[in-house]
């Protein structure tokens, strides 16, 4: 098949917490189109790696949790061998432990033809770090969706008092920077913009309005190229 004719991708990538999941989500529902959370996928990693004892800096055994994952998506929930693990997966101690299982070369490798599965008609948005640059490099759309460290602690702790769990904004503002560092910095897959990445700062944006955006982008480029 050529690119052509492969169903078309949008690509959101970012830092943590810089909004790209519910943005994605709904891009994905406008649109009619399927949706990957990357993320989830390296958050499974390191929840099996937690209770299996695996260590973070032990790629082999990482890549061959990556490699043998049979997870089940169904809507916005994740299941595991019959278990729904969708808040286990949220929780910080995955998430730090996520971005330290994401460094592994092994463990990307492991995952990449699983992320490329999901590309099916009538089209995907994507999200996650390396979207744009190593997943998909022929999306159709490439967003880079940024906000200041600040701005991103504050909704992390909206969304966690939202939930009932209590949380200090010095203590979140100090993991997503050092999520920021270990994702920017790794040598394998860093999280930057795509060359061809259209970057939007969300800092003093709502949800609806960067959402109402990157359709705005689809649409302008399904316009200039007359390709629906
Ligand atoms: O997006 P989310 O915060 O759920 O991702 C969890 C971690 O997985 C990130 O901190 C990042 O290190 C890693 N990740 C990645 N590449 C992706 C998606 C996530 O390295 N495409």
């Amino acid at each position: 098949m050529s690119t052509e004719s492969l169903p078309k991708v949008v690509a959101i990538d970012g830092p943590a917490a810089s909004g790209k999941g519910t943005v994605a989500l709904r891009v994905a529902q406008a649109l009619g189109f399927r949706y990957l959370d990357s993320g989830s996928l390296y958050r499974l990693v390191a929840l099996r790696a937690l209770e299996r004892n695996v260590a973070a800096d032990d790629a082999p055994a990482l890549a061959q949790i990556a490699s043998t994952l049979a997870p089940e998506f169904d809507g916005g929930r994740v299941g595991l061998q019959g278990r729904d693990v969708s808040e286990a997966l949220r929780s910080e101690t995955v998430s730090a432990l996520a971005s330290r299982v994401a460094v592994h070369a092994p463990v990307r490798s492991a995952l990449l033809a699983r992320q490329r599965a999901f590309r099916a008609p009538p089209g995907l948005v994507a999200e996650g770090r390396d979207m744009g640059t190593v997943v998909f490099p022929d999306a159709w759309l490439k967003v880079f969706l940024t906000a200041s460290a600040e701005a991103r602690a504050r909704r992390r702790h909206k969304q966690l008092i939202e939930k009932g769990i209590s949380a200090k904004m010095d203590d979140l503002l100090r993991d997503i920077r050092e999520r920021d560092v270990r994702d920017t910095t790794r040598a394998a897959a860093p999280l930057v913009p795509a060359a061809d990445a259209v970057i939007l700062d969300s800092t003093d944006l709502t949800v609806a309005a960067v959402t109402d955006a990157v359709l705005a982008l689809y649409r302008d480029r399904c316009g200039a190229s007359g390709r629906r």
